[in-house]
């Protein structure tokens, strides 16, 4: 078992590291962004950085500080070694699941075929909880990825994020412009964990020297939570009432999940039952405690209490009126 350091031993540990530079692929995405924020907020410096991406536009502040912003793209392998030349630990963060999701393992061997051959010694992947298991496309994808990494040759770190908490966003917000939710039969609770956790437990991952490498951890949010537990704590921010009702069972395959319906995967999956495990991984990674839903949602508040007053602006004023209702799932 990894033993706990202070925050200030953390911020020394990534300052005596010095000599590392870090590859953050994907680093324009929203967890790449956050990564970037942490490692420079745990004293790596943006000289350090080499911050891969599609758009290395989207990046211009961090090259503005010193970073180097490489185009990398992993679909076009040529770009790829010239884009990690001069990297000693990379961050992989795992390409979102869409229609090409029957290759993405194979994706992912790319660019870990690519960094280890430009020399990149330890390289962190962002795997999914239940990714040991697998036997869904998600999981799946996730499972042969790391196996490909193990066979790499290269040190290693794997980290099964959990649920994104920031994910149920979009549902909570929902609730309260509807004062309804829709939980899934049983309401499954789930170890939420907010993006920016995540981000921490990879930068911490990364600017830990060797520390952490050869380790797989599933990075959690501190509690289980569910439908029901974000209603309450909704209905706490508003002052709205928030009724939650379960999905009738036999509805399953016909209303796919979102704002309006049940959020995350269904109860009988195997995401479900590997998500509803916390572990210390956000701490012992980072130094710094995981938020809870509690947290997370009252970091949105004015956003839950907008949307509770756009209702009620909605049901007392003209329709040509009222608000837009909100609908951003993203933080
Ligand atoms: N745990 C969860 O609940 C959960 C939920 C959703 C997603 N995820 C996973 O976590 C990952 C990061 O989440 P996020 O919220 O940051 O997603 P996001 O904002 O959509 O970012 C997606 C990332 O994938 C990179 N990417 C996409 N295509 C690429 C390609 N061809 N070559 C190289 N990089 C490519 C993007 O990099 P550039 O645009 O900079 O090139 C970007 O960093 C997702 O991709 C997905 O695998 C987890």
């Amino acid at each position: 078992m990894t033993s706990l350091l202070s925050p200030v031993a953390y911020r020394v540990m990534a300052m005596s590291a010095s000599e590392d530079r870090i590859i953050v692929s994907g680093a324009s995405g929203q967890l790449g962004r956050l990564v970037v924020e942490e490692l420079l907020g745990r004293g790596v410096s943006a000289q350090q950085l080499i911050l891969v991406s599609r758009s290395p536009d989207r990046l211009a502040e961090y090259a503005e500080k010193g970073a180097s912003t490489p185009f990398g793209d992993v679909d076009k392998p040529d770009s790829l070694l010239q884009a990690y030349a001069g990297g000693t630990r990379m961050l992989m963060i795992s390409l979102a699941l869409g229609s090409e999701s029957d290759k993405r393992a194979q994706r992912h061997k790319a660019a870990f075929d690519a960094a280890t051959q430009a020399g990149v010694r330890h390289i962190v992947y962002t795997s999914f909880v239940g990714a040991d298991k697998g036997g869904d496309p998600v999981t799946e994808a996730h499972r042969q990825s790391e196996a490909f990494l193990h066979a790499s040759g290269t040190q290693w770190t794997i980290l099964r994020n959990s649920l994104y908490a920031d994910m149920r966003l979009a549902q909570a917000l929902h609730m309260a412009r509807t004062g309804r939710a829709v939980a899934w039969p049983g309401d499954p609770k789930s170890a939420l964990v907010t993006r920016r956790d995540c981000a921490a437990a990879a930068a911490g991952a990364l600017a830990g020297g060797s520390r952490f490498e050869n380790k797989t951890f599933t990075v959690t949010g501190p509690e289980l939570v569910n439908t029901a537990d974000i209603a309450a704590i909704v209905g706490e921010i508003t002052g709205r009432e928030i009724k939650v009702v379960e999905r009738d069972p036999k509805g399953l395959d016909q209303d796919p999940p979102g704002p309006e319906g049940p959020a995350g995967p269904p109860p009988n999956s195997g995401i479900t039952e590997a998500a509803a495990v916390v572990t210390d991984a956000v701490v012992r990674l980072s130094g710094r405690e995981p938020a809870s839903m509690r947290e997370f949602l009252l970091a949105h508040d004015d956003q839950l209490r907008a949307s509770a007053s756009a209702e009620a602006t909605a049901s007392t004023a003209p329709s040509h009126l009222a608000p837009a209702p909100v609908t951003s799932a993203t933080t």
